[in-house]
């Protein structure tokens, strides 16, 4: 059966994984009634997705306009930014049972199937929201554009350290520095041309061998199957989730507990998360465009998956995976960008 949404009045305390400490993550609606998500109708506009090292001027007065409204709203409400980045925590680090299941098994939405569909809708609502506050319905976040050598750094638009943008738990020894998928904590940057080349070079390929190797097996890019009742098994989760990971570690501290990018329980507290996953959505949307549009999985299991957020209209609503298989569906798109890694790996 597919993993249904938890039961909101049974929220109880998280763990963080790294320090092991019981976190609060509930969300501040345990009692909402919950109804089902009605997809954006065909006449609403395509909201546009730029890279962030793109943007212009005016993009990012919008979009830090929105986040600075987002930030001053009291922690409790569930648009606060506080909230918002709470969400993550509450799917990730185990603040709900899956519902009906006993002996209880955690919700949990990395490392398996469900983590694509899961943060495309996280993403959905994050935007509408923002959208809404600025008044402006046609509002589309950024990505960070990291496949493409230009992208390779953290976009200008998170650094200015008084910008709402900011976050300053991050590793400011890579402020200047070129993204290496490869990297381990405390590696050292590299520094001389040839170097950088290298890594630009290894960069791509690994992303279009990524795409070779899973073209023809969803599993292998999207993560294997995760059903009611079953925890996540392991190495369940895609190519793609584990591209993902080196993202967050290379953002975050090197120091554990690895506040904010570097650890599930606070990640989503930097806004450069969502321009991360804004670029994971749009990897999983090339995907499914090269796949010719085809639904990755027909197994009710995955399409009949739910999950639960809190809309641009206040309101708890009920999101299936079948509602978010195409960015289409959720009237928004990428720009097209030049995709520099393809057949690099010749
Ligand atoms: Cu829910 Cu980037 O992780």
């Amino acid at each position: 059966a597919p993993v249904q949404p938890p039961d909101l009045s049974k929220c109880h305390p998280a763990t963080d994984d790294e320090t092991k400490q019981p976190v609060n993550c509930c969300p501040p609606y345990s009692t909402a009634s919950v109804v089902d998500f009605v997809p954006p109708s065909h006449s609403e506009g395509i909201r546009v997705r730029k890279p962030a090292h793109e943007l212009n001027t005016e993009d990012v007065e919008k979009f830090k306009e929105a986040i600075a409204k987002m930030k001053a709203l009291p922690d409790d409400d569930p648009w606060s930014f506080n909230q918002q980045a709470t969400i993550h925590c509450t799917y990730c680090n185990g603040a709900f049972d899956q519902a009906g299941i006993e002996p209880p098994v955690l919700l949990q939405i990395h490392g398996s199937w469900l983590f694509l569909p899961w943060h495309r809708c996280y993403l959905y609502f994050w935007e509408k929201i923002l959208g809404k506050l600025i008044g402006d319905p046609t509002f589309a976040i950024p990505f960070w554009n990291w496949d493409a050598p230009e992208g390779m750094h953290m976009p200008k638009i998170y650094l200015g350290n008084s910008s709402p943008l900011y976050n300053d738990n991050r590793d400011k020894n890579h402020y200047e520095s070129v993204f290496d998928y490869k990297y381990a904590y405390n590696d050292p940057n590299p520094t001389s041309p040839s170097q950088v080349d290298k890594v630009i070079r290894e960069n791509l390929c690994q992303v279009d061998r990524m795409y070779k190797e899973t073209i023809r097996n969803p599993e292998l890019f999207m993560g294997k199957a995760l059903r009611a009742g079953q925890s996540v098994p392991t190495n369940a989760s895609g190519s793609l989730e584990n591209l993902h990971n080196s993202v967050h570690q290379w953002s975050g501290p090197p120091e554990s507990p690895y506040y904010d990018m570097g650890n599930f329980h606070t990640a989503a507290r930097d806004p450069l998360f969502f321009g991360h996953h804004a670029n994971i959505d749009r990897m999983w949307d090339l995907y499914n465009n090269f796949r010719g549009h085809r639904p990755e999985f027909k197994d009710p299991d995955w399409l009949e998956a739910s999950f639960i957020f809190y809309d641009e209209n206040r309101q708890v609503v009920k999101v299936k995976v079948k509602d978010c298989l195409t960015s289409h569906q959720l009237r928004y798109a990428y720009s097209p960008e030049k995709l520099p890694w393809m057949n690099s790996g010749l």
